[in-house]
Order: C-alpha cells, then structure tokens, then sequence
C-alpha cells in the first residue's frame, strides 16, 4: 500500500491533527478544504516536519473538484493508500422548521461527499494493490440532542456506508472503517487567527469516564491505526472514540 493519505476538511481541527499525524508516520498527505488560509497553513506545518503535503482549496459536495483532486494527488504521489473522509458540517435547528435545503446540504457534505471520495480514491486504490478509508462519523449516529435530525442522519448515514464499503471493496484489498468521536474539543486547532485555548469545567469533564474531554491527537490516532498494516484484519468497523461518554448512564 502507498504511504499516502488523503483528508477533507484537513485544514482545522480534527482533519489537521489527522493530516499532521499521518505527516508524522511518514505518509505523504493531501487535503481538499475550503478555508484557503487554514490549508495553507498545514502545509507549512506539514513541511516544517519534513512532510510531502498538497493542498486543495475545494469543497467536498462538489464532484469535479473531487475527482481533480484525487486524479492530482494520485499522479503526484504515485497512488494512494489512504483517505479519511472527515470533512463535516452541522446545521441545527427543530425539525418543525429546518429548511429542506439545510437538510439537503448537511447530506451533500457528510454523507454524499463521503461516498464521492471514496469511490473515487477506490478506483486509484484498487491499482496499486489495495488501500484503506477511514469515515469520521460520530457519537450521534446512535443519540441525540434535540434539533440535530440532519446531523444525525448523515452521521447514521457514514456508519452504515462504512459497513456497506467494506463488504464490497474488501475483495479489491480496500478495508473501510469508520472512526466515531464524542466530544472533541478542536479550539486549539483552528486557523491561527482563530486558535484559543478551550474552557472546561469538572462537569465537563466528569461526564467521560476516563476523566477529561477528548482531543484531536485522540481521533488522528485512531486514523493511523485504522489506515495502517496493525489494523489488516480489521473493516466494517465502527470505532468509538469518546472517553466513554457513552456508556455512562446519567441519572439527575
Ligand atoms: N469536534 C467534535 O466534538 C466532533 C464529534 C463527533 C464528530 N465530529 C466530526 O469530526 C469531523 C471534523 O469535525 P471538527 O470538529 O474538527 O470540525 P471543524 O469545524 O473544527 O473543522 C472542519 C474542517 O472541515 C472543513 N470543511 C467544512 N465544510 C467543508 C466542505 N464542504 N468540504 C471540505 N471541507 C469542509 C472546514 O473548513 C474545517 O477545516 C466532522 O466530520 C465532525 O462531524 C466532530
């Protein structure tokens, strides 16, 4: 498999502490986001450690773009072994009253925008002997706050394409997981302009079992794992990454 990796939305939060570990494993890394200046960023990040890094400036609801920045990356690194598919966006609201476009665009990003990337990064995968996709999902693909309907549904969406992935590419080498965080705090990972230092209190913390919330590193090293030869027996799954939030039953 192709020491490279493919992530969308890389440019902040969880996507670029994924991006900067795979950096660190010594995988050539290539992310599409829209956010021009954070992308940018990583790749000045990704470089300062000596990393091969390429960077898109695109939006992955949008197929042609998709398509040129796999074709590109493939041609660059010669193949691709790995994408994680952690591009996301939330749009809330009761379901009394969301907008239909709102729901639309929620899917088009987490949901569609997952199955594009990977059937396009499977097509370049399958040629050089196979590869792996890690899908971010989440916590709320099995529960809810209220006015999340959108959300929930794309991320419910990921965990059953992640199985259905896995079921059909296995026979092409191509193992599909998917990773579901809980509560990571990213504020220290945005954009520089952006970045500040997160606030939690002993609630806050109390709620996980393990006793703090979580962080991106904890996510990006889930990926690793998943993308990589330790994982070889491992597809179809969905790994949860939430300090135990929730298997913690609270009664107040
Ligand atoms: N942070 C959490 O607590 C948490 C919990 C569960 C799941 N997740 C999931 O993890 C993933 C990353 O979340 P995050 O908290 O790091 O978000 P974030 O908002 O901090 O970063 C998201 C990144 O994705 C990019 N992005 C947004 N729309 C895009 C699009 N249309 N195409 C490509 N890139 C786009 C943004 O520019 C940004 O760089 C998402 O899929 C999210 O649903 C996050």
């Amino acid at each position: 498999m192709k020491k490279t990796a493919l992530i969308t939305g890389g440019a902040q939060g969880i996507g670029r502490a994924i991006a900067l570990a795979f950096v660190q494993q010594g995988y050539a890394v290539s992310i599409l986001d829209p956010d021009r200046d954070a992308g940018l960023e990583v790749i000045r990040l990704a470089r300062s450690e000596n990393g091969q890094a390429i960077f898109v400036c695109a939006d992955v609801a949008d197929d042609e773009a998709v398509a040129r920045w796999i074709r590109l990356t493939a041609d660059d690194f010669g193949g691709i072994g790995a994408l994680v598919n952690n591009a996301g966006i939330g749009i809330g609201g009761s379901p009394l009253t969301l907008a239909p476009a709102d729901f639309d665009r929620v899917i088009a990003v987490n949901l569609r925008g997952t199955f594009i990337c990977s059937q396009q990064a499977a097509r370049f995968m399958t040629a050089t002997g196979g590869g792996s996709i890690v899908n971010i999902a989440s916590t709320r693909a099995l529960m809810s706050e209220p006015g999340s309907e959108a959300y929930a549904a794309s991320k419910g969406g990921i965990v059953a394409l992640t199985h259905a992935l896995a079921v059909s590419l296995g026979p092409h080498g191509i193992r599909v997981n998917a990773v579901s965080p809980g509560w990571i705090e990213t504020a220290e990972w945005q954009r520089s302009d952006r970045a500040h230092a997160p606030q939690h209190n002993e609630r806050d913390r109390l709620q996980h079992p393990v006793g703090r919330v979580g962080t991106p590193e904890d996510i990006a090293a889930a990926c690793v794992y998943l993308a990589g030869p330790a994982a070889g027996f491992v597809t179809g799954q969905n790994l949860v990454v939430d300090g135990g939030m929730t298997i913690k039953m609270i009664y107040e």
